[in-house]
């Protein structure tokens, strides 16, 4: 890991994963480590977001060390048409590490073969969002106790969200049999399911998402991705496909918790979130614990 960039969940190893789970644990109990002092960490974000940026920024505080960089294009060069390879190239001449989010699948890779110091892939377009597939892990060992043989339902947008594409390769190394349970439009593309086919894993696709909920240790919401939808039309039609609501979980397992990588819009009814089995919350604080254990791993201080 050390001195690695972090572009695709597939760039770890199982016993990579186990080892960030180890070291977030150890951050959960001490947050506050300031062995980060001297380091200066850039996000570049040309896309939205709340948890991720957020989340990197209280790692490194908590780290003690120092962030720069942008949350939107408006306020960078970029708006002059400066090119990502210049961008890059210059501010990894600034830095110690980058974390980037960007709207186009496969930005992230190039980034980081022009970089002289690792970058995170902090979400490229629809496809991989490695860094909260990490702290989707996390989530679900403390509370299940295991990664190993869980029955997990993905729920929503399996087309366009990032998260469940890396989270899908991910679980595939611990024997999950996956629910996938979205509208025909928004199926789980090919290429994951052949992902899944080649290492003999079962799957399940359907539309209805109360049939066999009972099985599930993990549903795992997910918002339609309105950003990528090219006709606003199709995102109409989709956008309300499943809404969760408490009296849902009735007969579900003592042990199943609800997930979402958020932000939620529709996909869960607010009655949810007092239910003990909504974890949505609780999952989007580990991702400061973990992201606090990749930038260590990364930078070699753990
Ligand atoms: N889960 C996630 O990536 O949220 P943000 O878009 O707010 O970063």
């Amino acid at each position: 890991m050390k001195n690695k960039s972090l572009v695709s969940i597939t760039d770890y190893s199982k016993n990579e994963y186990l080892k960030i789970i180890s070291i977030a644990d150890e951050f959960e109990k001490q947050s506050v480590q300031p062995i980060m002092q001297g380091k200066v960490v850039a996000n570049l974000f040309f896309e939205p977001s709340t948890r991720t940026r957020l989340s990197f920024e209280s790692a490194v505080n908590r780290l003690g060390g120092r962030v720069i960089g942008f949350s939107d294009t408006l306020s960078s060069s970029v708006t002059k048409g400066e090119t990502l390879y210049d961008t890059i190239k210059i501010v990894s001449s600034y830095c110690d590490l980058i974390v980037m989010r960007h709207p186009l699948e496969g930005s992230a890779r190039f980034a980081s073969e022009l970089t002289t110091v690792p970058l995170i892939n902090a979400g490229d377009g629809a496809n991989q969002h490695p860094t909260q597939t990490l702290l989707d892990l996390y989530s679900i060992y403390k509370t299940q106790g295991t990664l190993e043989n869980l029955t997990v339902f993905i729920v929503g947008d399996l087309k366009y969200g990032r998260t469940v594409h890396s989270l899908l390769m991910a679980l595939s190394q611990f024997k999950t049999t996956f629910h996938f349970i979205s509208p025909d439009e928004l199926k789980m593309p090919d290429e994951y399911k052949f992902y899944l086919h080649r290492l003999g894993l079962d799957y399940y696709e359907r539309k209805e998402l109360a049939s066999g909920v009972e099985k599930a240790d993990i549903i795992y919401m997910t918002r339609v991705q309105k950003e990528r939808f090219s006709d606003p039309i199709e995102y109409e039609k989709t956008k309300n496909a499943y809404v969760l609501r408490n009296k849902m979980l009735a007969g579900t397992k003592d042990n199943l918790k609800v997930l979402h990588p958020l932000p939620r819009v529709s996909e869960i009814e607010q009655d949810v979130d007092l239910n003990p089995k909504a974890y949505y919350f609780e999952q989007a604080r580990n991702g400061v614990y973990v992201r606090q254990a990749i930038i260590s791993a990364i930078l070699g201080l753990k």
